[in-house]
């Protein structure tokens, strides 16, 4: 049995970090293993612009505590107006690494994004000739269809036709959550990458709902049937190149999460590498955790790896405290359910 595994240090690649107290209180969650991440832009308001990226990039430069280095890649919210010219310049100036897609309603903050594609036509065509990713969350936000059913929907109705229609656009489909979301991920080029949260690997629906309602399992997209979580485990440790972490780790205190209209998010920044080295022993991949988790990202992103390496030991139960005490409030770690032997050594 493996005992100790060292790898280049890790990035996280869908990172909610929010701003004020919250930023401050969770920043330091995953500076302490993540060297980068790419920054999701859905604050109140969201980050619209090249200077509102670079005033947020600044912002959570700040709140990093002395001694902790880490670098946030900027993206930006992309909306029916946004000027492809300052998309271009955000880019070319090395302050953006991609622009986010939020279909309007999708999820926690996304009411000002898309509801016409044909709109932002001029944006994306300007990003396939530039080689920006295009980051997208992949639900159809329609009534009529059930939420267990709308990702596959939208990469039918949505995604392969955008595509076919803009065939140099780089895309990365975040936290896929089903078997088809796997499957149209390998049908892709290398114009076409997928991120994996951490705990899409450890819940399916059933930790919901089974049992009592368990708010801090709830997130966007929802946790899907069993077969769905088996099929993004053995995407996630195949060690394809078109796979990479992306936690989607979105803070949430604890009053707006236990609530009778609770927020959508899981807290995974503190534990995500210890719950990741638990899951790719499980299926014998550990090798491919790497690949996972500090390799394909930046390929796909066309950023060097990191120069820097992380240790993981395997030993007695590892505990992380059960909740993050930022100013804003509590905010609950992850818990995946069962015992973890895995621990990041400092
Ligand atoms: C995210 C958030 O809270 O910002 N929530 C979530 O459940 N993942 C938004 C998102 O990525 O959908
Ligand atoms: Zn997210």
């Amino acid at each position: 049995m493996t005992h100790s595994l060292t790898i280049r240090r890790p990035d996280d690649w869908h990172l909610h970090l929010r701003d004020g107290a919250m930023l401050k209180g969770v920043l330091p969650e995953s500076a302490r293993h993540f060297a980068r991440a790419i920054i999701m832009p859905n604050l109140v308001p969201p980050v619209v612009t090249g200077a509102q990226a670079a005033a947020y990039r600044d912002r959570i430069l700040s709140a990093l505590p002395e001694g902790m280095r880490f670098e946030p890649l900027m993206t930006l919210y992309l909306t029916e107006g946004t000027d492809p010219d300052d998309v271009a310049a955000a880019h070319a100036s090395g302050l953006v690494k991609a622009v986010k897609l939020y279909p309007a309603g999708a999820t926690t903050n996304s009411h000002g994004g898309v509801r016409d594609l044909a709109k932002v036509t001029a944006v994306l065509e300007r990003m396939a000739e530039i080689g920006l990713p295009l980051c997208v969350h992949g639900e159809v936000t329609t009534h009529e269809v059930d939420i267990f059913d709308r990702e596959a929907v939208f990469i039918d109705t949505v995604l392969d036709p955008l595509r076919r229609r803009i065939p140099g656009l780089r895309v990365v489909m975040e936290h896929i959550t089903t078997e088809e979301g796997v499957a149209y991920a390998r049908s892709g080029g290398d114009t076409l990458g997928a991120t994996i949260t951490t705990h899409h690997l450890i819940i399916n629906r059933n930790h919901i709902l089974v049992g009592g309602i368990k708010p801090h399992y709830y997130c966007l997209p929802v946790a899907k049937r069993e077969k769905h979580r088996l099929a993004l485990r053995q995407a996630a440790t195949s060690g394809e190149a078109r796979f990479f972490l992306g936690t989607d780790s979105a803070p949430h205190v604890d009053a707006l999460k236990e609530h009778s209209c609770g927020c959508a998010g899981c807290f995974t920044a503190t534990n995500t590498m210890q719950l990741l080295a638990h899951v790719f022993e499980a299926e014998g991949a550990l090798d491919r955790l790497e690949a996972f988790t500090s390799l394909n990202g930046p390929r796909f992103y066309r950023l060097p790896p990191n120069e820097g390496t992380i240790t993981l030991t395997r030993g007695a139960p590892a505990v992380w405290p059960e909740k993050i005490l930022t100013e804003a409030g509590p905010v609950t770690v992850f818990d995946p359910g069962f015992p973890v032997h895995w621990h990041v050594e400092a």
